[in-house]
């Protein structure tokens, strides 16, 4: 399809909102748009160091990572070892047992991205998630247990980052997570509510065996996990040994992969060796966008992150966003429907580009997306998501758990990088032996078309369960230069507001002046076309804003906090600025 540029210059959407905010906008409060306007994101100050930095979700990943970089490691050998920090100290979401997305801009302008996501076995099938009898989707099959769990990914993308650009040696930059988990390390206040509150869910996965390492006395439920406690990880530990001293096949072969597939196929799991065997990282061209005058890097299918991030951007670009004011309406109205409309699109057309055909060109042909821009209305009013796209409604909410950790090294290669297990602790499956927890990774594959999944995504045939297929995602790890230059680092877990908490940070920071932290800090909104209402955090709306909102035609859906971005931002003399959000225990850390 053809859009002709006059098209959309016919409708000149900057000009029509920056017209809105000098009117009156409701007869009662007759306040000026600007007046409805939040005052900048309070924050604490941010990180500023001289040469490198790392900033990740844990403090303890973050000085793992920092101390590879201060004994002369790259960006890329400590991306390394702080993904195997991780998979210590967050069992949330740092992960051997899962899969990720890593985007990379060396000091001489190369961009990279890849991709170790997870694959479907080569057992599963388009419907394996459905009732024979009725065709609905079995409820927990995809999210619980063994059913749920893709060939995992992390191990085999490390060992690639390794091997075509790491410095140091590979077992130097696994021993750190090895020694983390032998001694043990205290937990923080966050992490130890995270393990009591999905307490049952792993007793209940992983009934008829010990109980893993992740549960305080078992036995005793009423002794809980308190801040400061050391968490201890044996099998873990004996796990990542074999990772250190065998590389790749110290997962996917010999002992781990045995214990891996014992529990697996005796839960009625779908994995085999022959699944481990075939998983190969991708390395993948970088999609490149443009916003004003930043050069946009960012992850390609089966990501959807990078193309929904781009389409957003070139549909907001007209927008004159310090004018409108932050967080006022207008300024709300513009993100929203630049987001109503990328989720659309991701929903129909996106899925992984070894298995289909993504229409990348198209989806980030300017013209497209100016002419999709082109119906928002100039008034300030919501378009139903029923009228952009058909789909169903449903409303359902997990707890979105992935990490993201940022790396700039003394040379000015970055890194960027998002990993996750899915849900928050994946399945919930530990592998008896090895004591890493496996995704639930399977349940972002669209299992029926049209049916939500966790994050209330719907999704068709681009993305439906195939074998050895990799699901859509929505991890966006982002990097921006400017003039050439490495300018912005950023990326966040959250599911399907990934995309839009990525897009708030750049816009915050481009367009309003934030500084990295108060980027990290700020409130945030989010919308995904289905369901058709605005996720609104505690403090990003004045009422009088949500009140004009809801005249406009909005549904606020007010929402506990979600997302954790992380980011480092160049400054104008080269120092470098860490944000870390506050959210959870995300740290940066530098020299
Ligand atoms: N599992 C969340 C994502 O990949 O988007």
């Amino acid at each position: 399809m053809r859009f002709s540029r006059s098209y959309f210059l016919t409708l000149p959407l900057a000009a029509l909102l920056a017209c809105m905010a000098e009117r009156p906008v409701t007869s009662s409060a007759r306040a000026s748009e600007s007046e409805l306007a939040m005052p900048l994101p309070k924050a604490d100050a941010p990180v500023v160091t001289r040469f490198a930095q790392v900033v990740s979700a844990h403090p303890l990943a973050s000085q793992v990572g920092s101390q590879v970089l201060q004994r002369g490691g790259t960006a890329y050998d400590a991306a390394v070892a702080v993904q195997f920090a991780l998979a210590v100290v967050l069992p949330a979401a740092g992960n051997i047992g899962g899969g990720g997305f890593l985007v990379y801009l060396d000091r001489n302008g190369l961009a990279g991205a890849l991709d170790f996501r997870e694959t479907a076995p080569a057992a599963a099938t388009r419907d394996m998630y459905l009732d024979p009898k009725t065709g609905a989707v079995v409820p927990g099959l995809s999210t619980d247990g063994a059913l749920a769990v893709g060939t995992p990914g992390t191990v085999a993308g490390m060992a690639a980052l390794h091997k075509r650009l790491g410095k140091l040696s590979w077992a130097s930059l696994v021993q750190p997570a090895v020694a983390l988990a032998a001694q043990g390390f205290p937990l923080t206040q966050k992490e130890a509510d995270g393990l009591n509150r999905n307490r049952a869910a792993f007793l209940k996965t992983n009934a008829g065996r010990p109980a893993p390492a992740y549960l305080r006395a078992a036995t005793d439920s009423t002794r809980l996990w308190l801040a400061g406690d050391t968490l201890r990880l044996p099998a873990l530990a004996a796990a990542l040994v074999r990772i250190r001293d065998q590389g790749r096949a110290g997962f996917y072969q010999g002992e781990t992969a045995r214990l891996l597939l014992k529990e697996v196929q005796s839960r009625r799991g779908l994995l085999a060796q022959k699944d481990l065997d075939a998983y190969q990282a991708r390395w993948r061209t970088a999609l490149r966008g443009k916003y004003r005058d930043y050069e946009v890097i960012a992850m390609p299918p089966p990501s959807s992150g990078g193309i929904a991030l781009l389409q957003m951007l070139q549909m907001l670009e007209p927008v004159d966003f310090p004018r409108l004011g932050y967080h006022a309406p207008l300024a709300v109205h513009a993100l929203t429907e630049a987001e109503r409309r990328a989720y659309a699109d991701r929903a129909t057309f996106l899925g992984d580009p070894d298995f289909g055909r993504v229409p990348v060109a198209k989806l980030l042909d300017l013209d497209y997306n100016r002419y999709r821009a082109g119906s928002i209305r100039s008034d300030g009013h919501a378009t139903p998501s029923a009228d952009v796209a058909a789909g169903e409604n449903i409303p359902v909410y997990e707890s979105p758990e992935t990490t993201h950790y940022c790396i700039v090294d003394a040379l000015g290669n970055a890194v960027s990088c998002t990993t996750t297990l899915n849900g928050a602790y994946g399945s919930h499956l530990v592998v008896p032996g090895a004591g890493f927890i496996l995704n639930n990774e399977m349940d972002d594959f669209s299992a029926k078309p049209g049916t939500p999944n966790a994050y209330g995504l719907v999704g068709g045939q681009a993305n439906a369960i195939g074998p050895n297929k990799r699901m859509l995602s929505s991890m966006t790890p982002t990097i921006l230069t400017r003039q050439g230059k490495l300018a912005l680092v950023l990326g966040t877990p959250g599911g399907s507001t990934i995309i839009t908490s990525v897009l708030q940070a750049i816009v915050g920071i481009v367009d309003y002046g934030l500084n990295a932290q108060q980027a990290a800090a700020a409130p945030r909104l989010h919308h995904q076309w289905l369901p058709d209402l605005i996720d609104v955090e505690a403090g990003a709306l004045l009422p009088a804003a949500q009140d004009t909102l809801r005249q406009r035609g909005y549904r606020l859906n007010p929402r506990s906090p979600w997302g954790r971005i992380d980011l480092i931002r160049v400054l104008p003399d080269g120092r470098l600025e860490g944000g870390a959000d506050p959210r959870g225990d995300d740290a940066a850390v530098g020299y």
